[in-house]
């Protein structure tokens, strides 16, 4: 097998592997300041809590980025200081595994900055924020190799929430609707190889009105739209990042949940929470071939962790 070959091989072997998600984890401080995780089966929709031994005052997590290749979560965080960011591993059971170079968090006062569009380059240990300046959007770049912090300016207008997504490879994608802000999507995408923009690309079959979020997740991109006319109704729909073509992969008609970001995804499966009758369940869908699961929730958990993740 030559090398291009053996690549090949292995990445087949490795989207092999990855199996379904076992768990949800909700992250919490308790009332002593420790970090606490919620794990939620997701097979079976049992609860466990454990309290670890972080500090939450010495380890601030503010948001989860990837499961790494050992199998251990990588969380953005601040320094105890509070003006600088780097990234912190830590064990399913959360235990201490270690930390990244820091680098100073940029001022934020004057952006808008959406949380779902945070991702994290792991080929570049860099971390990417979609966010709003004055009438342009811009890429919030934290490089912990380096270690340093910039701006990437881009020409996309301001007209809904920053949302972004990262391919996993150089390419970082932002979506925008022009004129009414609902209705005509166009997505834009930026280059961390050649470091430039791409043309934008006008989008074709994207649901109208609707509220929607990127993301990337079994090597393609996607957005999660939320209905404006019935909330509660989201669709997954797949973008043909060459031809700007849309596709409705999925529709979850009744979340009971409107608008809410309760979902993940890891390798092909996108794992969403729903709620029913005061009931919640998690519903897991294989993107491959839309088959899904769902499991109710039994007991207690928190409703607005500070970080979730699916492993
Ligand atoms: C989830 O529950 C099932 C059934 O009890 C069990 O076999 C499995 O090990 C549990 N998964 C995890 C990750 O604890
Ligand atoms: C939608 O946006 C594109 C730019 O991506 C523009 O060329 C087109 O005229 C717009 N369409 C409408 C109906 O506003
Ligand atoms: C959005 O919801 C409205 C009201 O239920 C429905 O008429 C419309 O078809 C939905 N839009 C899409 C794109 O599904
Ligand atoms: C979008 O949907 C909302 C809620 O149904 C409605 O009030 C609004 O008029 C719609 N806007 C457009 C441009 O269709
Ligand atoms: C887990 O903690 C939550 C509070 O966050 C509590 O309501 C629930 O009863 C606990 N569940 C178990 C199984 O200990």
């Amino acid at each position: 097998m030559n090398y291009k070959n053996i690549l090949i091989f292995l990445s087949v072997l490795i989207s092999v592997v990855l199996s379904q998600p076992s768990n949800l984890y909700l992250y919490t401080t308790t009332p002593q300041g420790y970090w606490k995780i919620t794990r939620i089966n997701i097979s079976t929709g049992t609860i466990t809590n454990s309290t670890t031994s972080l500090i939450a005052n010495n380890y601030i997590f503010t948001q989860f980025l990837e499961v790494n290749s050992d199998g251990d979560f990588v969380m953005l965080g601040l320094s105890e200081h509070q003006n600088d960011f780097c990234t912190y591993t830590i064990s399913p059971a959360g235990n201490y595994v270690d930390s990244s170079s820091s680098t100073k968090v940029l001022k934020t006062g004057t952006f808008i900055m959406c949380d779902s569009s945070i991702a994290y380059d792991n080929a570049r240990n860099s971390v990417y924020f979609a966010a709003d300046l004055l009438t342009r959007e811009i890429i919030f770049v934290y490089d912990f190799e380096t270690p340093s912090s910039y701006m990437v300016k881009l020409s996309v207008p301001v007209n809904t929430s920053p949302t972004g997504a990262f391919d996993g490879h150089d390419t970082y994608y932002l979506l925008e609707s022009l004129n009414d802000g609902i209705n005509n999507f166009t997505l834009y995408s930026y280059n961390f190889e050649t470091k430039t923009e791409s043309n934008p690309l006008n989008l074709f079959n994207f649901p109208k009105n609707s509220t929607a979020f990127l993301f990337y997740a079994n090597d393609h991109l996607y957005a999660a739209t939320f209905n404006n006319s019935a909330p509660d109704q989201l669709s997954l729909v797949n973008i043909d990042v060459t031809t700007g073509d849309c596709n409705t992969a999925y529709t979850f008609y009744e979340t009971g949940m409107p608008y809410s970001m309760n979902y993940w995804t890891y390798s092909n499966y996108f794992v969403l929470m729903t709620q029913t009758d005061g009931k919640y369940f998690l519903t897991t869908l294989n993107l491959n071939d839309n088959t899904y699961t769902t499991t109710q929730i039994y007991g207690n958990f928190p409703q607005n962790p500070i970080m979730a993740a699916i492993y």
